[in-house]
């Protein structure tokens, strides 16, 4: 094998070796923006950016509360359980084995009635039109 060959070969085996990990921090950090912009979406009541898998499911203490991508949109843009909502604190967003693990602070209520409650919801997403979509949401929501 003449150097060029062996040079080229080590470059397959190295990147071949290399590349899954880094397309996979590409895909946690697009699981991240994504899981984000859904948690955002509860403040602009517009879903319309929040890239959600159109099989999307999300499942909220134990229950089902949403089968579709276009159901859980348009939940999170009109049912009164995010319409309440005031604000979001203490956001932290921890990616572990492709699930991204996410906690805040929620704070529902109106006029000066506020309540508060903690949140944990995991995603995961995956891989629609070349895209990182949310493909499900588990949440536990607990008041404190
Ligand atoms: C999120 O995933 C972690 C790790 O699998 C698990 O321990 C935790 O209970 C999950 N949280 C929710 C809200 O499902």
């Amino acid at each position: 094998m003449d150097r060029g060959s062996s040079c080229f070969l080590l470059f397959l085996i190295v990147s071949s070796l290399v590349y899954p990990s880094i397309c996979h921090e590409s895909d946690d950090a697009s699981c991240v923006a994504a899981s984000k912009a859904y948690v955002l979406a509860f403040l602009t009541h517009d879903a319309s950016h929040v890239p959600l898998h159109p099989l999307c499911t999300r499942r909220e203490n134990g229950i089902i509360t949403g089968r579709s991508g276009p159901e859980i949109a348009s939940s999170v843009e009109k049912s009164p359980q995010f319409r309440v909502i005031k604000s979001i604190n203490e956001e932290t967003y921890v990616v572990e084995n492709g699930i991204v693990m996410s906690k805040y602070v929620l704070d529902t209520g109106f006029g000066p009635i506020t309540l508060k409650s903690q949140v944990q919801e995991n995603f995961t997403c995956e891989s629609y039109c070349g895209a990182q979509k949310i493909r499900t949401i588990v949440a536990c929501i607990s008041l404190f």
